[in-house]
């Protein structure tokens, strides 16, 4: 094979390889998820960047003190007394998960196993 074929052969080769982050590099990147917030109610059970970052960790933390600590003391919000609960609490303020929980998690191909077994508003009401 003669030298400039194979230099010719090698550089279509990296354009291939590299292809795929030059088109991610020029598409715009995709916009943030807008979870719909309650109008109804103002505060969450802790500040909302807090929330943002750490729900999945309070979420435990609820799920640990009713099932196995059997703690089920309700928590102040606003002053109004809630339930250690995802279903009796989360959703009551966040009516729609397909509008909140989902948005961002579907960004992120990210999906709790949570609804295996707790429900949500629109199974409990069609
Ligand atoms: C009393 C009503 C209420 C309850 C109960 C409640 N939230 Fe919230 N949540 C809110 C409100 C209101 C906001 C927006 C707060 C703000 O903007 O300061 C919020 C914000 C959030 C955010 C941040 C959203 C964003 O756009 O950054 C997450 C995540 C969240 N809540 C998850 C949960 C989870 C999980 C639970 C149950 C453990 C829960 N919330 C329980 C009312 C509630
Ligand atoms: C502001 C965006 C946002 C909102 C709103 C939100 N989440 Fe999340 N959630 C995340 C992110 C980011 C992660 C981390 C992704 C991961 O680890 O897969 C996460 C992870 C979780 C996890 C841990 C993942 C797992 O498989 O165990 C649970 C549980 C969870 N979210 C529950 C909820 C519930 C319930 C709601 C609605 C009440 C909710 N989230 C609303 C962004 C959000
Ligand atoms: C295999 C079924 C199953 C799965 C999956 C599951 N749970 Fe539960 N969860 C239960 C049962 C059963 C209870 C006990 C209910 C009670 O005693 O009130 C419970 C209780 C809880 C509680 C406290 C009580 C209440 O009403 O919410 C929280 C909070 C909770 N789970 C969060 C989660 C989260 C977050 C996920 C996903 C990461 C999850 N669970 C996944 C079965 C499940």
């Amino acid at each position: 094979m003669r030298k400039s074929s194979i230099v010719l052969i090698s550089a279509a080769l990296a354009a291939l390889l590299a292809s795929p982050f030059i088109v991610s590099l020029l598409s715009p990147p995709s916009p943030p998820p807008r979870p719909e917030l309650p109008r109804d109610v103002k505060e969450c059970v802790r500040p909302a960047a807090q929330m943002r970052a750490e729900h999945m960790v309070l979420l435990h933390q609820w799920r640990d003190d009713v099932v196995r600590r059997g703690d089920r003391r309700e928590v102040m919000i606003g002053g109004v007394s809630y339930a250690k609960s995802l279903t009796g609490s989360c959703m009551k303020c966040h009516r729609h998960k397909e509008k909140f929980c989902d948005r961002c998690h579907g960004a992120l191909s990210s999906a709790p196993k949570c609804w295996d077994c707790h429900v949500y508003r629109k199974e409990v009401r069609p």
